[in-house]
This record gives structure tokens, sequence and C-alpha cells, in this order.
């Protein structure tokens, strides 16, 4: 049973404004798809995307950052492996306004900081395999390293988005997989769907071993 999330979380400033990010969702769709084909039975919980689920999959559709977090935690347990493909506000509007918030010179919105979904779920690591992403514009190998020993996980996939042919929108990607054994594979560009089943051999590899 394999659960990923995908997508952006999108953060309500008011009724008709968000913060959000550039997301696609495509690597988590296409994980997702790459488990279905294998076999698996695959729950993607999705930020709000255009790309269409892979026939044969629970969807379960959310917004924000905090609605996603609740819907993985509740669901957590029951999976054998999961993947957090998805590109989480890191912080929302502390306050959402009621009403259309009216312009009229400078603004601003205070923040307050979402909860790490991933690093929950790391701190009550049971036996299933933790899988999460990485991507930055800089120090991609030593950010990447960190949270992969901050959140617990068994890999980490880092991608450069500032290389051409990597990151949110495109079909493909680059990335590197380090594990919390110390390997590290590097790669070249690569399709998603690709790459998305590179993610599942590695997980089948950590599941046979543990
Ligand atoms: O710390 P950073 O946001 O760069 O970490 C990225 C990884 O953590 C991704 O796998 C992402 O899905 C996950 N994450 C999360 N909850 C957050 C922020 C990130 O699960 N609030």
């Amino acid at each position: 049973k394999v659960l990923v999330t995908a997508g952006p979380t999108v953060e309500a400033i008011d009724p008709v404004r968000y913060i959000t990010n550039h997301s696609s969702g495509k690597m988590g769709y296409e994980i997702a798809k790459a488990a279905r084909i294998r076999g698996a039975e695959v729950t993607l919980i999705s930020g709000p995307v255009s790309v269409k689920p892979f026939t044969g999959i629970d969807v379960l559709k959310v917004k924000s950052a905090v609605e996603m977090h609740d819907a993985v935690v509740q669901n957590a347990a029951e999976y054998d492996i999961i993947i957090k493909a998805a590109a989480v506000a890191d912080y929302r509007p502390k306050n959402i306004a009621e009403n259309k918030i009216k312009k009229g010179g400078a603004m601003s919105v205070e923040l307050a900081e979402n909860p790490d979904i991933l690093k929950e779920l790391g701190k009550n690591k049971r036996n299933a395999v933790l899988a999460g992403f990485c991507m930055e514009t800089e120090n991609l190998l030593k950010n990447a390293e960190k949270k992969l020993k901050a959140k617990n996980l068994d890999f980490i996939v880092a991608n450069n988005l500032t290389a051409e042919g990597a990151g949110f929108k495109t079909d493909t990607n680059i990335v590197t997989i380090l594990d919390k054994d110390g390997n590290k594979s590097v790669y070249d560009i690569m399709g998603k769907d690709e790459v998305a089943h590179i993610i599942l051999d590695k997980c089948v590899k950590i599941m046979n071993k543990d």
C-alpha cells in the first residue's frame, strides 16, 4: 500500500486571494501511476493541480497544508510506503480575512508557520518506507542531507530548481537520491515517469533489506 502526496498547497488570505507555489503535481502523479501499474493499492493526497490521476488510484483532494497534514496523519498508519512529493507551503496567513480586503496603500500579511508533515511522520516512524523531496536553488545536497536527517527519512530525492529540465512544470527531472546509509545516486535528465520507477525500485530495495 502506497501513499503519495503531490502538488502545491494553497493558503487563503481572504475569500479571493491565496499564497501558493509553482508545483504542477506531475512528479507525485507519476509516482502514484507507477506504483499502481506495479500492482500497489495507491492513495494520492493532492493539492489543487490540473493533471489527472491514473485510473484505479484513490484520490483525496485538499487545499491547505493544514488540510494535507490532517489527511496524511489520519491515514498514514495503513501504508507500507509513504512518498511526500507535495510542495507544502511553509507558511500560511495567520488570519484569513472574512471579506475581500480593500486596497489602499502598502499592506502586509502576517504569516504563521505550517506543520511539517514529513517531520511529524519521521518522528513517529514505523516500519513503513518514508521518502521526501528536496527542491532548492542553492546548496542542494547539503540541504538535502540536513532534511534527510532532520525528518528521519529512509531517503530523499533532491532536485535543483535552477537546472534546465528539472523542477516543477517540466515532464523531465534531474535528481540525486541520498539515503540514510550514506549512499548517493546521481541521475541524468530523464522523464518523471522514469524517475518514479527509480524511486519505487529504491523503496522495494529498502523493504527487502529490513
Ligand atoms: O523542508 P522542505 O520543505 O524543503 O522539505 C521538503 C519535504 O518535506 C518534501 O518531501 C515535502 O513534501 C515535505 N514537507 C512537509 N510539510 C511541510 C513542508 C515540507 O511534509 N510543511
